[in-house]
């Protein structure tokens, strides 16, 4: 079985649990999102046809949600810091310094799954301001001018 029939087949396995009990909406995406790390289109379809509620309603409660993503996110997610402390220092032209390198915008993925592109509030690091994380490092007292290279250490990587 393929990686991505095997999902499919667990995320039948839990809507089948949930099927006849209240609310069951919520916990059903929750448990796709851990599966999927996204709870896309088609993910959505499969939820609303097995636990027969409108795909407008699945839709809803997936963009209502912050925790929901609708698309998968790349392997190395960069979250810029627009919180003011950064903000002021420069974080925005360092943002579009990425969007510029990555060609996608914020919010985007790149093409090949590598990169995610996200803007954030303050990461607590106010100190090393602007500030930037990938995948949980942070990278501090940042320009525009340091990102091709970091950006190449990690293209460099599998
Ligand atoms: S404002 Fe950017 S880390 Fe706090």
């Amino acid at each position: 079985m393929d990686q991505s029939k095997e999902k499919f087949a667990q995320l039948q396995e839990l809507i089948d649990s949930h099927k006849n009990l209240p609310g069951a909406l919520m916990p059903v995406l929750q448990g796709a999102q851990g599966i999927f790390g996204c709870v896309s289109e088609d993910v959505q379809k499969v939820i609303a046809e097995g636990l027969g509620v409108t795909l407008a309603e699945v839709y809803g409660v997936a963009t209502f949600y912050a925790q929901f993503s609708l698309h998968p996110k790349g392997k190395y997610l960069i979250s810029v810091c627009l919180g003011t402390a950064c903000y002021v220092k420069g974080s925005q032209s360092v943002l579009d310094k990425l969007a510029e390198v990555l060609e996608i915008p914020v919010g985007g993925t790149t093409p090949d799954g590598k990169f995610t592109l996200e803007a954030t509030r303050c990461l607590g690091a106010c100190g090393l301001a602007p500030v930037m994380m990938i995948n949980g490092e942070v990278y501090g007292r940042l320009t525009p001018d340091a990102i091709p290279g970091i950006i190449e250490k990690y293209r460099a990587k599998d």
